[in-house]
């Protein structure tokens, strides 16, 4: 029997409902099963839920419940939303299913007994609010955002994961399998990440009980990625592995890309084929968040028909880019492309049919330039289409045929069908035209079906079949084969949006209940007397060079005036601020602050900023007509 094209999504947390973030990629999962069911081959789809682990258990602490009820409800907002997607998922694994308990205690053992999982004492610094180790380098970093009030000094005993010994199997890995991490430039990041150098993972905890217990020592939990990423294992019948495409979010590559690859080969198995990280939505510029109170969720657009949000994700997204989301965006999408490009077009021919042939689909006898020229393009495009689909590039897969389907529109204006049934001498003409609108409407129907799978079907009965589209396959499809009887009866295929009006309405059902964004910050820190604070310098001081430390997209290095002496100072504020903006700004600088070295760098002095947790940094700026070498008292 042969092996199961196997496609995964990431499984998603269950502390929070499902928002077109999460859509999207299951989306795109289910575009591309659905695409490999019709390229003839078998197909195992699988996505999930990630419960496990510190957030759930103190979410379900906070409601009375247990974390399990707590997961149970979240879980059913997937099922459902996955079912009112369309989605075509073969499991939904849970990570409190019993058979992947048992396989992640299985495997646990088996890296135990082989030496590759060690228990030891981890001593160093932990991130509160990250439920993580921190490295030195990482360390540094808050430090430079200021945020090293998050760090805590810790010693605990934990089971560790050999990471370090797989830097040199994984790179040569990376070079034999060029295709191992889609995109390229993604690619590059996980390279320059390994070859950086991996140190040994702590995969367990003793803080959390919410979790998979270590086989034989069980005061400690199996920690969550270790747990996570062995879903794709668990899930998996005998004949499927290994998947052929993981998707996940650019934010979790490096866990599929390195540690998971890293525990496969420790455990003697083939890796994934290719592992595809896209980008985010974002609103605006912004990344979407609970406490920005700018989460778009699915619910809101599936007013507009799931076909509508599967169209437009596949649509706007290049895969491996952030996209901007507007409620505006997408309903211009939706009219340009659905209710005219592809429902105008397949209207009017139809509707021409029916006028001028009685509803019978003519065979053209002699084609003329432009409809050879047509019919050529059909036949380009159709295994063009099939080629960036295989790639997982439905963005331009669309792009090409719904280029062609504006030719087709031209291919009409020119032709003028309407001028030509008033005469019969021009009837192999009118035959020829509504031919090629025929075909180019039932090829597009089969190719667009994956995507749209309702509205495919729709135009699939309009054009006169009975069966199912999706039950086609793409090999083989005659392109200028006879239609198989009359066309069917008419139906729209999609309702234009009336913008204005669901503009407003979107907008108030998009309205967040959770508007007032919550502060993430500490608790005010404990007292120190005026002589304390007194002792720190703080200077008013000007930026006048700024650029980016190679390899780091944190660091910025800066050269400041301070009125007196100018230093070279080191911050974090490189993903607040692009260098260019930050000529010129008066700064306030912790001016006897002792110098250290970040990344190599000697940094002299610290440059104030306010924030949260949640937000960026935002430089604290003196007034403008403030001096260089102002104190600040
Ligand atoms: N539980 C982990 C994954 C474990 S996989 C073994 C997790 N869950 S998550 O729910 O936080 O995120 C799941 C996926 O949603 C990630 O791939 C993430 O990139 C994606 N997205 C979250 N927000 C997103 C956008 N705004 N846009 C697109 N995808 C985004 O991480």
């Amino acid at each position: 029997m042969s092996k199961p094209f196997y496609v995964t999504t990431p499984i998603y947390y269950v502390n929070d409902r499902p928002h077109i973030g999460h859509t999207y990629t299951t989306v795109l999962a289910d575009v591309v099963a659905r695409f490999h069911r019709m390229r003839g081959e078998e197909v195992y789809f699988l996505t999930g839920t990630d419960e496990h682990g510190q957030k759930v258990e103190k979410a379900a602490a906070a409601r009375g419940i247990t974390p399990k009820a707590l997961a149970d409800e979240v879980v059913a907002n997937y099922t459902d939303l996955w079912q009112r997607m369309g989605m075509t998922h073969f499991r939904l694994i849970r990570t409190t299913d019993q058979d992947h308990k048992d396989q992640v205690q299985r495997l646990f053992k088996r890296l135990l007994d082989k030496g590759d999982i060690y228990k030891a004492t981890y001593k160093g610094l932990y991130s509160v609010s990250d439920e993580a180790y921190v490295t030195e380098l990482q360390a540094k970093e808050l430090q430079a955002q200021g945020l090293a009030h998050q760090l805590v000094e810790l010693e605990e005993e934990t089971y560790f994961f050999r990471l370090s010994a797989y830097q040199d199997r994984l790179l040569a890995y990376f070079e034999a399998h060029p295709g191992f991490v889609q995109p390229d430039f993604r690619f590059n990041e996980v390279k320059r990440f390994v070859e950086g150098g991996l140190q040994d993972l702590s995969i367990s905890r003793t803080s959390i009980s919410w979790g998979i217990p270590v086989p034989g020592d069980e005061k400690h939990v199996i920690y969550v990625w270790f747990d996570a990423l062995l879903n794709y294992l668990s899930a998996c019948p005998a004949n499927c592995w290994p998947p052929d495409l993981q998707l996940v979010g650019k934010d979790i590559l490096r866990f599929h890309a390195v540690y998971w690859p890293a525990f496969l080969m420790s455990a003697g198995m083939f890796l994934p084929e290719t592992i595809l990280a896209h980008g985010w939505w974002l609103m605006g510029d912004d990344k979407m968040s609970k406490s920005k109170g700018n989460v778009v969720r699915p619910d809101t657009l599936l007013r507009f028909g799931n076909d509508a949000l599967r169209f437009f994700f596949m649509r706007e997204m290049q895969v491996g880019h952030d996209r901007g989301f507007s409620y505006e965006g997408f309903m211009d999408r939706l009219n340009a492309d659905l209710a005219n490009g592809l429902g105008n077009l397949a209207s009017r021919t139809l509707s021409m049919i029916q006028r001028y042939r009685g509803g019978q689909v003519p065979m053209p006898s002699v084609l003329d330039e432009q409809d050879q020229e047509m019919a050529t393009r059909l036949l380009a495009v159709f295994p063009e289409y099939l080629e960036k689909a295989r790639a997982n590039d439905f963005h331009a897969a669309l792009d090409a045929l719904w280029s062609y389907l504006r030719a087709l529109d031209g291919y009409i204006v020119k032709a003028e069908p309407w001028k030509l049934a008033k005469d019969p001498a021009n009837d192999p003409k009118l035959d020829a035209v509504l031919a090629n609108l025929y075909r180019a409407l039932r090829a597009t129907a089969l190719l667009v079906a994956p995507v749209m799978p309702g509205l495919a079907q729709s135009l699939w009965e309009s054009l006169g079949h009975s069966d199912q589209v999706a039950a086609r396959t793409f090999h083989g499809f005659a392109l200028d084969g006879p239609a198989i009887g009359p066309i069917g009866e008419s139906k729209p295929l999609f309702q234009r949006i009336d913008k204005e009006k669901e503009m407003s309405e979107l907008e108030a059902a998009a309205a967040p209940v959770e508007t007032k964004p919550t502060l993430d910050v500490p608790e005010i820190r404990e007292t120190v007397d005026a002589e304390s604070f007194f002792k720190v310098d703080l200077r008013v001081g000007r930026i006048l060079e700024a650029e980016r430390v190679p390899k780091s997209d944190k660091l910025i290095k800066m050269k400041v005036d301070l009125g007196i002496e100018q230093r070279t100072i080191v911050g974090g504020i490189g993903k607040a601020y692009e260098p260019d903006q930050l000529l010129n700004r008066l700064v306030v600088v912790v001016a006897n602050l002792a110098p250290r070295k970040l990344m190599g760098i000697e940094s002299h002095g610290m440059l104030l900023a306010a924030s949260d947790n949640a937000s960026k940094p935002y430089l604290v700026a003196p007034p403008d007509d403030a001096q260089p070498g102002f104190l600040v008292k």
